[in-house]
């Protein structure tokens, strides 16, 4: 991990951390469901949604108190789609972030309902930074911060993906361009967000918002090939969850297709391609903080 993302990693993951777990246990007062929720958020995911949503607002302004709110909101629709993904309908895992997964924890009917309880706290956060946040946001940007996470993680987003992944399961995708549109929806959704959500934050221009969407998209097919290649290369007690299930549960990703050495090349040109979209961010503007995130990719990928 490069310098950069490692130091703002460790400044904010803590901050982080402590808002979700005081902001849920504060909310949440159903006692299974709070343990159930909490159960998965707190595992220790590597939370990259917030901080690519906390970064991008560091690289043109300061954060401030509601950001943490904002930022937390993502990870927690990034956590439900996880306990959900798990599901015996769905990947049927046993292992996530290092432990069973919410279903083999607390039964089936209470991971849907955590998942389903994370995905809404997420948009009421959202909501709440128009009110109760500090400093409020202005109605407006709040309304189109909704819509762009409720696009994202929804039927125009990640679940779009996750239908096309489950009808797919043991067929083949015809082509290569159909797992591009798979992995874009599915991850790359999730991954463009922050950096969307954050654009209008800070209430910029056209110019560096499609900057920061562009390098969303890149950084998130890079992702999901990146997780498909570690599928292979990785172990359970490096990645947390199990692996080596792909190619025997017949998923389609990058590697099955193009095989390891082709999928390790459409990773470098999504990294490439990612670095590049951030060349029209602002003449002004430092762009090492979020071009840092791209150090995620040199570890562990066998490269
Ligand atoms: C895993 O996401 C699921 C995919 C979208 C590939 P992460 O690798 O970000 O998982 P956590 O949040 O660190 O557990
Ligand atoms: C996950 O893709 C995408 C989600 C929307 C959760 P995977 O099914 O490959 O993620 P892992 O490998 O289980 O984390
Ligand atoms: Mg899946
Ligand atoms: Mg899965
Ligand atoms: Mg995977």
């Amino acid at each position: 991990m490069n310098e950069t993302l490692a130091t703002f990693s460790q400044q904010w993951q803590p901050q982080l951390n402590s808002f979700i777990e005081q902001q849920v246990n504060a909310t949440v007062t159903q006692e299974t469901l709070r343990q159930s929720m909490c159960y998965s958020l707190m595992a220790g995911g590597k939370r990259l949604r917030p901080l690519l949503y906390l970064a991008t607002v560091a690289t043109f302004a300061e954060i401030q108190p509601s950001d943490l709110q904002a930022a937390a909101s993502i990870e927690l629709i990034h956590t439900y789609s996880l306990i959900h993904d798990d599901l015996p309908a769905m990947d049927n895992d046993d292992y996530r972030r290092g432990q069973l997964t919410n279903h083999k924890q607390f039964g089936e009917a209470m991971a849907i309902l955590a998942g389903d309880g994370l995905l809404t706290l997420a948009f009421q956060w959202v909501g709440e930074l128009a009110s109760k946040s500090a400093p409020p946001l202005p109605t407006s940007a709040v309304a189109q911060m909704v819509t762009i996470l409720a696009q994202a993680a929804g039927p125009s987003g990640m679940v779009a993906g996750q239908v096309i992944d489950i009808e797919a399961t043991g067929k083949k995708l015809p082509n290569l361009a159909m797992i591009q549109e798979l992995d874009a929806l599915k991850t790359g959704a999730l991954l463009t967000a922050p950096l969307q959500m954050a654009a209008v934050r800070l209430q910029l221009a056209a110019q560096p918002t499609q900057a920061l969407i562009q390098f969303g998209r890149h950084f998130g097919v890079a992702f999901q090939i990146y997780d498909d290649l570690l599928d292979y290369a990785g172990t359970e007690a490096e990645l947390g969850k199990e692996v080596h299930k792909d190619v025997a549960a017949g998923k389609n990703t990058y590697p099955e297709f193009l095989g390891i050495a082709g999928a390790k090349a459409k990773l470098h040109a999504e990294i490439s391609a990612a670095q590049t979209s951030l060349n029209d961010l602002a003449a002004d503007v430092e762009p090492q903080l979020l071009l840092s995130f791209l150090s995620y990719f040199d570890k562990d990928s066998g490269q």
